[in-house]
């Protein structure tokens, strides 16, 4: 610095001590005027976010929250990346609004990605926001809820934007079993943050708008040459019918987060708490005739399995969760007597409500969290089998059935099981039967349970006798008759107490209710380990 430079810097000071500070008012309106800017983003990044049929970050948790409870932490939070042009750009926020609010009271941790800064991507500071309110999350016991919007790991800030991502699955996966994480994906939702979308407990998409991939279309074709379009490669159809990721899908974005809330509201904040109760409804006095008309006596013939559940829980409202991925088996949130239960049931209307390998990893899944988070399962039983076959056998039949298999044999949770038709073989043993650990097991008067149905079992344990026969039809008839009779019939369980009572199907809810209340206190501890070997 020269004389003449350092005479001016000079005299600058002395004017700066000779004027009085901003008063409290000048420093309140200047740190007003600046949140009120941050707040309001970048007015033409903010019209294309709109122009694409999405909402800002900001409105996505005013339609989330409690109207007046977000409270915002790290707003005027900066970048401090150096190089590409990033000094130039330090937007507040870095492209995420975090904080906490409540839903219906009870208190949640959330972030809302916002796609208007730097494509809602990943940097450092971006996910040090993330994880302090995944910490507060996990440390006061809240439900964790993120809502994606996001290019991915912040190209400019390379190997610390992957740092971010992968102190974020940390603690998405100390926080797993402990507290509810939600993840809502509203926009694309592209390489690390994929991941956060598998750890989470539920996942949302938004029809048209959402896409969940480790890498984009343009990445894909210059590695592979296949060119696909963003939905193709991971749109709500992709993750919501085949990969399984999707827990919900919605049409718009309000619908989303509404049901986020729903499904809130059926959660306990943690693993030390209830889920929330509503008033108790009497139905250990319910008497349901309708349950006597849905299931027909015919075992091949198919019915809705959800109309059973609707007449079993409070006002017929359940939550299903995976509707549209393996929907030969239902899993759903409902509530009975005011209390929080899971429920897994065989859905006769598809594939004649078999296993396979997704419905295995669908029921499985489900029953694990409802175990982690205290919520008593209900388990609805009428299944043929596990679907037979090369395909299913190359794709890990039997690994995947052993998930489900597992997690019923691990759950602590009060278990009641309903055998409401058919309960065959392995797929028997597996729904949550008397073998592994059920509860309470109730059956209708039209249970059947054995090793396989009537024509299997007689073709062959008679399959000799059955050659040699000059009309093996009729002979196969008798055999038949003959094997349901006495293998089939209603009480063959009943007699033996693998079923606890035969119950007249009208009083299902009652019945269930009292179960549930006899249930309430159950305490179970499994042995000392390390964790076990689940069959991933
Ligand atoms: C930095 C990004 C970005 C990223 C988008 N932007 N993705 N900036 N890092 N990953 C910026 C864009 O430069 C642009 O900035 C603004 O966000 C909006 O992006 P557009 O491309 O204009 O929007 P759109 O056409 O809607 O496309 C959105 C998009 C696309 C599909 C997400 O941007 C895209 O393909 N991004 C890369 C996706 C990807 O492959 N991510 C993987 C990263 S690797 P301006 O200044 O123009 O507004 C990764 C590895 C982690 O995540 C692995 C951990 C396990």
């Amino acid at each position: 610095m020269s004389i003449s430079e350092l005479d001016i810097a000079v005299e600058a000071l002395d004017e700066a001590v000779k004027s009085p500070p901003p008063s409290m008012n000048q420093l309140r309106e200047e740190h007003e005027r600046l949140r009120e800017e941050v707040a309001e983003g970048r007015p033409q990044a903010v019209a294309r976010q709109r122009s694409l049929g999405k909402r800002t970050a900001r409105e996505r948790l005013e339609l989330l929250l409690d109207e007046g409870s977000f409270l915002e932490l790290d707003m005027l939070r900066r970048h401090r990346a150096q190089g590409l042009g990033m000094e130039r750009q330090r937007p507040h926020t870095d492209g995420v609004i975090a904080g906490s609010g409540t839903i219906d009271g009870r208190r949640v941790f959330v972030y809302a990605q916002d796609f208007t800064v730097f494509g809602g991507s990943l940097g450092e500071a971006h996910a040090l926001k993330i994880q302090k309110v995944m910490d507060l999350a996990l440390s006061t016991g809240s439900p964790f809820i993120g809502l994606n919007d996001s290019g991915g790991a912040r190209i400019q800030e390379g190997v610390m934007s992957l740092n971010g991502y992968g102190g974020i699955f940390q603690r998405n996966v100390a926080a797993s079993g402990v507290i509810p994480q939600i993840n809502v994906v509203l926009g694309p939702c592209a390489g690390g943050a994929a991941y956060s979308a598998a750890l989470a407990d539920f996942t949302f998409m938004v029809r048209d708008t959402a896409q969940l991939y480790l890498t984009g279309p343009d990445v894909v074709e210059a590695v592979t040459g296949e060119r696909v379009t963003h939905a193709q490669l991971g749109g709500v159809q992709v993750h919501g019918t085949r990969s399984g990721l999707a827990a919900f899908v919605h049409d718009d974005e309000e619908s989303c987060l509404a049901d986020v809330r729903y499904l809130v509201s059926m959660l306990p904040s943690n693993n030390m708490s209830r889920p929330p109760a509503l008033p108790a409804r009497d139905a250990v006095h319910d008497v349901r005739p309708r349950l006597a008309e849905i299931v027909p006596v015919e075992r091949n013939k198919p019915y809705d399995m959800r109309q059973v559940l609707a007449e079993l829980v409070d006002d017929g409202d359940y939550l299903e969760v995976h509707a549209a991925w393996a929907p030969n088996v239902i899993c759903a949130f409902a509530r009975i007597d005011g209390e929080v239960i899971g429920v897994v049931g065989n859905q006769p209307l598809v594939l004649a409500g078999v296993l396979d390998v997704a419905a295995s990893q669908k029921a499985a899944r489900f029953v694990r969290l409802c175990d982690a988070f205290g919520i008593p399962l209900l388990t609805l039983v009428d299944v043929p089998g596990f679907l037979p076959g090369t395909d299913q056998e190359h794709a890990g039949a039997i690994r995947h059935g052993a998930k489900l298999l597992y997690a019923y044999c691990e759950a602590t949770v009060p278990r009641i099981q309903v055998i409401v038709r058919k309960a065959y073989g392995g797929a028997y043993i597996v729904m949550d039967s008397r073998s592994i650990g059920t509860d309470l097991s109730l059956a209708w008067p039209t249970n059947e349970i054995a090793v396989m149905g009537a024509e299997s079992a007689v073709n062959v344990i008679y399959r000799r006798e059955l050659a040699a026969a000059s009309d093996p039809d009729m002979l196969r008839a008798d055999l038949v008759a003959r094997y349901t009779g006495e293998l089939l019939h209603s009480t063959y369980a009943a007699e033996r107490g693998l079923v606890d009572d035969v119950i007249d199907p009208v009083e299902t809810r009652s019945v269930v209710a009292r179960g549930l209340a006899m249930l309430r206190d159950k305490r179970k501890h499994a042995t000392p380990r390390k964790h076990g070997n689940v069959p991933l």
